[in-house]
């Protein structure tokens, strides 16, 4: 399926945080993981450092995923640089760094991946978030297949927006609101994401009706997936992606 304005077939899978559960969440090893298994799109999250630099994280605190501690809005790239990003997983991680939005820009292209960027904003941060995770993305994908931009945050979407008028974005929800079209509409985004305990049928048949493809988090049974596709559910973010087959 090729939404509207995102330039590329949509894959049925997107490893989630990069690897799924095959690797520390949002690292390369999670990329490499992904394209070694022939997951063609992955998912990530990007937060901004005290200096304003967009990194994979998806908390607002380190404590969870690395070995540093604090929170990620109050600390300087020089200190994320030094951080272990996969020791708290399994030791034979250990030594993998906190990636740049660029490095995984750079380990994308190179690996072949196509990307969903989800935009976390620190609180507060949301417009800077959105205008700089949107600029940077443009820049580091410069005439490759650009990422499909998504955040929970309709302040950073509309950053975003406002920045790279080109940049396919997607609405991302929990449960969507009763009015996610009207909304995927003011933000010209071409996706709907939500949990998959939320998608009905009712909202199927108005995105199929208005062409939007519904992308749903987290699937990691094969059988729950094959079904949301019966259902027509474009896409699944999952952390299984040793189970689930895109063909
Ligand atoms: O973007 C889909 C999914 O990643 C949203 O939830 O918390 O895993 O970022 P979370
Ligand atoms: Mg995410």
């Amino acid at each position: 399926m090729i939404a509207p304005q995102l330039g590329w077939p949509l894959p049925r899978v997107f490893a989630h945080r990069c690897g799924g559960a095959l690797a520390p969440e949002n690292t390369l090893a999670g990329l490499r993981i992904a394209a070694r298994l022939g997951v063609r799109a992955v998912e990530f999250d990007v937060m901004l450092s005290a200096d304003g630099s967009p990194w994979l994280l998806h908390d607002e605190t380190l404590l969870r995923t690395t070995d540093g501690f604090g929170r990620v809005g109050e600390t300087h790239d020089a200190q994320l640089r030094c951080l272990d990003a996969g020791a708290h997983q399994h030791p034979a991680f250990a030594g993998e760094p906190v990636p740049t939005l660029e490095s995984a820009a750079f380990a994308c292209r190179q690996l072949g991946l196509l990307a969903n960027v989800e935009i976390k904003p620190a609180a507060g941060f949301e417009a800077l978030a959105g205008e700089v995770v949107a600029r940077r993305v443009r820049a580091l994908w410069s005439g490759e297949d650009l990422p499909l931009v998504s955040s929970f945050s309709a302040t950073a979407l509309a950053a975003a927006r406002a920045a790279v008028p080109e940049l396919p974005l997607g609405c991302l929800y929990e449960r969507p609101p009763s009015d996610w079209l009207a909304r995927v509409r003011q933000f010209r985004a071409v996706t709907l994401h939500c949990d998959a305990a939320f998608v009905d049928d009712e909202l199927l048949r108005e995105a199929r009706d208005g062409g939007i493809p519904v992308l749903c988090y987290t699937v990691n049974d094969p059988s729950i997936a094959a079904a949301l596709c019966r259902r027509g559910v474009a896409a699944v973010f999952s952390d299984r992606i040793d189970c689930l087959v895109d063909e």
